[in-house]
């Protein structure tokens, strides 16, 4: 199909009114973890705007179940194991040739184990730096070098956590160490890509409801969690997915190297 490429140079403002589009209509975008959660809400509400999706997820069942829920055609259910590093850019060289057109990377997938300090084990920790760090890494080099030899712009989004600032609880240290990675990555590639006109920010979530949030986490823990935040609740996964658009929108023109806080309050800064 022919994409007329969006400029993502702000809001549109001709003829007097503000055009309220996300500029996202027809645009490709890829989004990772698309089978459950946040990446699943993201995956939904990037189809809702317009965009023609390539979801991946290692699970089959889970990413089938997220591609009946697209609206719109063109999506692409791709099966994939981020811990394969070495097959990372052959993926993105795939996906850019049968989307037709790369606009947005969602880096969303990760893996959490929780672990007291002495139980970490190599193969613990290179899980976690491997899907959560690394991955994301690989495919935002592979998808912003092809974004830049396209010349039209693009957007990178990555997925930190609210304790890249508070520091790990519960044996996530390994998890949260990656995390605070993933928000010095994020600053790199933006000063690397913005350039180019592709702008790369982090979303930090807060206590989001879904399976990840409640494993190995006791229920009264998180209820007691959920009080603290002054909305007095978890956030929904749609509440994130509405940043991550936003973020991928004409609308975030000027948003390059964030780190953003979607925590309901829980952690302000
Ligand atoms: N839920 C929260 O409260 C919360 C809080 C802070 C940060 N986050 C972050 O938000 C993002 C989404 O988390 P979520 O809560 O939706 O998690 P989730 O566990 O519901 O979904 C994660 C998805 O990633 C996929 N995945 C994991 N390892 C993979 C691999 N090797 N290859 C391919 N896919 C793989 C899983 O299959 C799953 O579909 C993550 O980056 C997470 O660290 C979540």
């Amino acid at each position: 199909m022919t994409v007329t490429p969006s400029t993502g140079d702000g809001p549109d403002l001709s003829g007097g009114a503000w055009h309220l589009g996300a500029g996202l209509e027809g645009r490709g975008v890829i989004v990772t973890g698309a089978a459950s959660g946040i990446g699943r809400a993201i995956a939904i509400s990037m189809a809702a705007a317009g965009a023609r999706v390539a979801a991946i997820d290692r699970d089959e069942p889970g990413l089938r179940s997220t591609l009946s829920e697209l609206l719109g055609d063109g999506h692409l259910p791709v099966v994939f194991d981020l811990s394969d590093s070495s097959a990372i850019p052959q993926l993105v060289a795939s996906l850019v040739e049968r989307l037709g057109d790369l606009w947005a990377l969602a880096n969303v997938a990760a893996v959490l184990r929780r672990r007291s300090l002495d139980e970490v084990d190599d193969e613990d920790w290179d899980l976690q730096m491997d899907v959560n760090v690394k991955a994301s890494f690989l495919l935002s080099r592979e998808a912003g070098n092809a974004m830049v030899a396209a010349g039209g712009g693009g957007r990178i989004i990555n997925f930190a956590s609210m304790a890249w600032l508070t520091g790990p609880f519960l044996g996530s240290d390994a998890y949260v160490i990656g995390k605070a990675g993933i928000v010095a990555m994020t600053r790199g590639l933006a000063r690397s890509f913005g350039p180019h006109g592709i702008l790369v920010n982090t979303i930090s979530p807060g206590q989001i409801d879904t399976p990840m949030q409640h494993l190995d986490n006791p229920p009264e823990l998180s209820e007691r969690t959920a009080a603290q935040c002054p909305l007095g609740r978890m956030g929904r996964p749609e509440e994130v997915a509405a940043v991550a658009v936003f973020l991928a929108s004409r609308h975030a023109s000027f948003v390059n190297g964030a780190t953003i806080n979607v925590s309901g309050g829980l952690v302000m800064y």
